[in-house]
C-alpha cells in the first residue's frame, strides 16, 4: 500500500501505532478533510469540531482568506528566520499589539514555547528589576496544572503522566 493511497481508519490507525511514538492516545477518529466547523473522517461521516485543535484552528478549517494568505506567503518566500528584518513582521506586530492592547509582541510557534518564555520573563524581570538574588526567584503555580511537555514545565506538575520518569527536574517553582 502506498502511503499516500486512501486508507481506512483502521489502516490509518494501525500505521501510527505500528510507527509513531505512543506518545499520544487519540479518540478513534481518522479525519482527512475540513471545511470551517466541521471536519469529515475518512469513511466520509461528518463531525463538528468542537475541539479546534485545542484552540489552535478556532477561526475554522480552510477559510479561503487564511489559506489564500498561506499560500500566496509560501509561493513568495518561505522562511527568513530572524536572521533577517520582512516586510511582514512589523506590519503583523503592529496589528496585534494594536488590537489587543500591548506594547509589544513576541510571537511563539507553540504554547509550551509561550510557557517558557514567559518563565525567563518572570525571572529576568524579578532580577533585573525587583532586585532578587541570583537564582533564588521562586514562581507560584497551582497544582493540577497543564502548560505542556518541557522539563521545565513538567517540573511543575503534579500529574504523574506527565512527569513520571523525566526528572532531575527544574527549580524554582512553589507549588500552591
Ligand atoms: C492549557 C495548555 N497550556 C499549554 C499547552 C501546550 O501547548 P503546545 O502543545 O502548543 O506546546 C497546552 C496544549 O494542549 C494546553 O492545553
Amino acid at each position: 500500500m502506498a502511503v499516500l493511497d486512501q486508507i481506512t481508519s483502521q489502516q490509518a490507525i494501525e500505521l501510527e501505532n505500528k510507527y509513531g511514538a505512543h506518545n499520544y492516545h487519540p479518540l478513534p477518529v481518522v479525519l482527512n478533510r475540513g471545511e470551517g466547523v466541521y471536519v469529515w473522517d475518512v469513511e466520509g461521516k461528518k463531525y463538528y469540531d468542537f475541539l479546534s485543535a485545542y484552540s489552535a484552528v478556532n477561526q475554522g478549517h480552510c477559510h479561503p482568506k487564511i489559506v489564500d494568505a498561506m499560500t500566496n506567503q509560501a509561493k513568495t518566500l518561505s522562511l527568513t528566520s530572524r536572521a533577517f528584518y520582512n516586510d511582514v513582521l512589523g506590519k503583523y506586530e503592529k496589528f496585534v499589539t494594536e488590537y489587543f492592547g500591548f506594547d509589544k509582541v513576541l510571537p511563539m510557534n507553540t504554547g509550551a514555547e509561550a510557557v517558557e518564555t514567559a518563565l525567563k520573563l518572570c525571572r529576568r524581570w524579578a532580577y533585573e528589576v525587583k532586585g532578587i538574588a541570583e537564582n533564588e526567584a521562586q514562581i507560584i503555580v497551582c497544582e493540577n496544572n497543564f502548560h505542556g511537555r518541557t522539563t521545565t514545565i513538567i517540573s511543575f506538575s503534579n500529574d504523574p503522566v506527565a512527569c513520571k520518569n523525566f526528572g532531575p527536574f527544574t527549580n524554582g517553582f512553589l507549588k500552591i
